[in-house]
């Protein structure tokens, strides 16, 4: 109230000031016409009050109505074509809203200036004459974040008519070319046409727009060559060579051609592009010895993911000149040699992945790093075949900020490193697929941030040590909530969520799911009744080891399992009937024991195949179409308290809103880690 009424004393003495016109009638009839066709919860528009006064509309001196500005108001309904009515409207802004219909065709575009109704729920086509119409004064333009169809409309201009700066058409359905046109908009800055189903070459002449800053066409159908102004091409078919033009581009700070097509080497005028910050090339075919190329001019350089390429020669020493380097992607290439010494001069250097090489050294190359202080993600599985696992008593207080390590994939030999111990900020430890011998240390149990370990496909003995059930990250949600940084990695981490499976893409290690990987081992003894403890595990894999035993009842308790496979192994007596009450399992298997007795129902069991219980001749029930005998059916498992099973409830009712992913995420058998971690969520 207070400010309407300091807008009506100003409105008073500016009317002393100029000539005061209140609103023009017309203008005042055409938003009423609009008002008519939104549904709003708060837009309170009355003829008893003049229209310029109302909330989002501005006029000029003349009582015409120059802005409409809604922004992020809950609108719903479609936009009237009363509003060509509005023939002095320089600023329309409906973004944010859910509007639906169709664009505003009669819209008096001569006179537009700012359009922006991105993130609504608007359909159909553009009118292939708007910017010719919107003649000369149109300077931002964004329709993004619709439900837009058809070709996107050609800009034919001519130098001096042309003033746009911005220009974003992404997150639509548009199809066909990118019109022609662009390169008479000498200021155009940012033109933006993402994820879209655009096809076709790139126009020409989009590189005459020389004031472009950002050109931004990731996830479409683009194929053909690409010229010389390449930005944001990322997720396309683009093929060919990066072309040697590309040096021209001085001022250039992001380049983004990842997963497309390229082929050829890195051009060595590259080396002109010194401004770069982030140079992602991964995914394509490149190769050619990435030793020759001279990166010693990317004083800015921070990022640089070349990753799943065809790169030879060694690990380029020009890039330990790249002081400002944090994250260094090289894997999946055929780099060989050892790392060298000078990588300490890389003192900002947190994510570092060279899997998948033939680097050599395992030893050299673990006692060098360990000068880089700020390391944080360390990858360097599938590199140094059959070398013994760097164990050194050296190692211990190294790596005072490490998260992530990777050694997997190498054929190492000897035990699990007792230096690992040491590492407190450790949260994802992958030792899979390797030839580790010797039992699994208890003090793994104690690591403070651990919540991933994988030491699958070893040559492990012994027990399942009790210690583990004592995991911290998995037993107090108090540790978790003081441990867990949501922060983004610099470059993607990629796991396979499971052994068979491709790898995803992860961001952040908050998205990883908490999971203990033991299968293929010699692992023996039973399961410890102390797994119970780990509340916030998601994926336990302790299939095709040598476990006997009854299956511990305290399983029932891990309320956040989402795959437990127990296949393979000497199990015996029955499936706990409690199993019935772990509402987020998706997989379960305990083929290949020597269980026997009713399977439970309910829960999730109904979605379990036959073969997730095949190879155990004692087992009975619905779900393998064998019915028991009355003596089995006397299960020696109690049904859980009421109070525990209300607490089952509470848990459900938390994160029901997501079960529905989950599920999907079942279908076909692969499982996907769609379900944001209930720990994390619940902090
Ligand atoms: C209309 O609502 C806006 C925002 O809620 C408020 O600032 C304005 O004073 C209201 N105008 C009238 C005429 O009630
Ligand atoms: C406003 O526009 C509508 C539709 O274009 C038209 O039918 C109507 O006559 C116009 N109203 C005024 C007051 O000009
Ligand atoms: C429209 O309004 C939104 C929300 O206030 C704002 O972020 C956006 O910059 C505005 N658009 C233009 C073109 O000014
Ligand atoms: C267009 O609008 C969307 C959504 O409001 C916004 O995220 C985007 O930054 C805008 N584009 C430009 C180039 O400003
Ligand atoms: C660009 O402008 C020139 C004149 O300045 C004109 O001849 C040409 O047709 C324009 N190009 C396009 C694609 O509109
Ligand atoms: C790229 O081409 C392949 C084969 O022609 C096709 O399967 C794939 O969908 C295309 N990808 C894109 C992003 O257009
Ligand atoms: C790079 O930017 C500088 C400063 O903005 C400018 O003077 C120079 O012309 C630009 N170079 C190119 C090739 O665009
Ligand atoms: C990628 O390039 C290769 C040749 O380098 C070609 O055979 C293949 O068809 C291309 N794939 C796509 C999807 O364009
Ligand atoms: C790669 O280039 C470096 C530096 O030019 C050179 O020393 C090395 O021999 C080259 N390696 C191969 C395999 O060509
Ligand atoms: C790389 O370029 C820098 C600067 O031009 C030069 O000093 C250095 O000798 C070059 N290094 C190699 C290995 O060619
Ligand atoms: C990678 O390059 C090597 C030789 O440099 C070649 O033998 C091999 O076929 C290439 N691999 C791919 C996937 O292009
Ligand atoms: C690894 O490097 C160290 C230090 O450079 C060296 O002493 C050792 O012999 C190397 N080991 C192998 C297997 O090459």
């Amino acid at each position: 109230m207070l400010s309407l009424f300091l807008k009506l004393v100003l409105l008073f003495l500016s009317c002393f000031a100029t000539l005061c016109k209140t609103c023009n009638q017309i203008d005042k009839e055409s938003l009423l016409s609009i008002k008519l066709n939104i549904y709003s919860p708060t837009i309170n528009w009355t003829s008893s009050v003049d229209c310029c006064l109302w909330e989002g509309i501005e006029c000029d001196a003349n009582g015409r109505v120059t802005h409409l500005q809604l922004p992020r108001r809950d609108l719903s309904g479609s936009i009237s074509p009363s509003i060509g009515n509005l023939t002095h409207l320089s600023h329309l802004n409906l973004s944010h809203n859910h509007l639906s219909g169709e664009f505003p065709s009669s819209l008096s575009s001569k006179v537009i200036r700012l359009f922006d109704l991105s993130g609504n729920n608007l359909q159909g086509t553009i009118p292939s004459s708007f910017f010719q119409l919107s003649a000369g004064n149109l300077e931002s333009f964004n329709v993004s974040k619709n439900s837009f169809t058809g070709l996107i409309p050609s800009f034919s201009r001519t130098e001096t008519s042309c003033i746009l700066r911005i220009l974003d058409f992404s997150n639509n359905d548009f199809t066909g070319p990118i019109p022609p046109g662009l390169g008479n908009c000498s200021r155009l800055q940012v033109f933006r046409a993402a994820c879209n189903f655009i096809s076709g070459s790139l126009p020409d002449d989009i590189y005459a727009a020389t004031s472009l800053e950002e050109l931004s066409l990731h996830v479409n159908s683009l194929s053909g060559p690409i010229s010389n102004t390449i930005v944001n091409l990322y997720s396309n078919n683009l093929t060919g060579f990066i072309p040697q033009g590309i040096g021209k581009l001085t001022n250039l700070t992001h380049l983004y051609l990842h997963v497309n097509n390229l082929s050829g080497s890195l051009p060595p005028s590259m080396k002109n592009c010194i401004n770069l910050i982030k140079l992602n090339l991964r995914n394509n075919k490149l190769e050619g010895n990435l030793s020759a190329f001279n990166f010693s001019m990317f004083r800015h350089l921070g990022t640089i993911d070349l990753g799943s390429n065809n790169f030879t020669g060694s690990f380029p020493s020009t890039l330990y000149s790249c002081k400002s380097l944090t994250a260094v992607r090289l894997s999946r290439n055929n780099i060989e040699g050892e790392i060298s010494p000078e990588i300490v001069a890389l003192e900002s250097l947190s994510y570092l992945s060279l899997a998948q090489n033939r680097l050599t050294n395992a030893t050299a190359a673990i006692k060098i790093l360990t000068g880089c202080k700020n390391l944080s993600v360390l990858f360097l599985c599938k590199n140094f075949k059959g070398e013994m696992i760097p164990d050194d008593i050296t190692f211990s207080y190294a790596f005072p900020n490490l998260q992530v390590l990777a050694l997997s994939k190498s054929q190492f030999q000897g035990q699990v490193p007792s230096w690992i111990s040491n590492l407190r900020k450790l949260q994802f430890l992958d030792l899979s697929l390797n030839q580790i011998t010797g039992s699994i240390p208890g003090w793994l149990g104690t690591m403070t941030s651990l919540f991933y370990i994988d030491l699958s496909y070893n040559l492990l003995s012994g027990e399942f040590p009790k210690e583990l059930g004592g995991l911290p990250m998995l037993v107090s949600e108090l540790q978790a909530a003081k441990k867990i940084g949501a922060s983004r990695l610099e470059l993607p981490l990629f796991i396979p969520p499971n052994i068979n499976a491709s790898n995803e893409e992860y961001y952040s290690l908050v998205s990883l799911p908490p999971s203990i990987f033991l299968q293929n081992n010699g692992l023996s003894g039973s399961i410890p009744i102390e797994i119970g403890q780990l509340h916030f595990l998601q994926l336990l894999n302790l299939s095709y080891n040598k476990f006997s035993g009854n299956i511990p009842n305290q399983i029932s308790k891990l309320t956040n399992l989402e795959r437990l496979d127990l296949s393979g192994n000497n199990l015996s007596g029955e499936i706990p009937a409690s199993f019935s009450g772990l509402y987020f399992l998706s997989e379960f298997s305990v083929a290949n024991n020597n269980l026997h007795g009713l399977i439970p129902s309910g829960g999730q069991f109904h979605t379990f195949s036959i073969s997730n219980f095949e190879g155990n001749p004692g087992l009975c029930g619905d779900i393998i179409e064998i019915s028991c005998s009355i003596q089995t059916r006397t299960s020696n498992n109690p049904v859980p308290s009421p109070s525990e099973s209300s607490k089952k409830e509470l848990v459900y009712g938390l994160t029901a809103g997501v079960v529905f992913g989950f599920i999907i995420g079942s279908v076909g058998g692969i499982f996907y880690p769609i379900r944001v971690n209930s720990l994390f969520r619940t902090l």
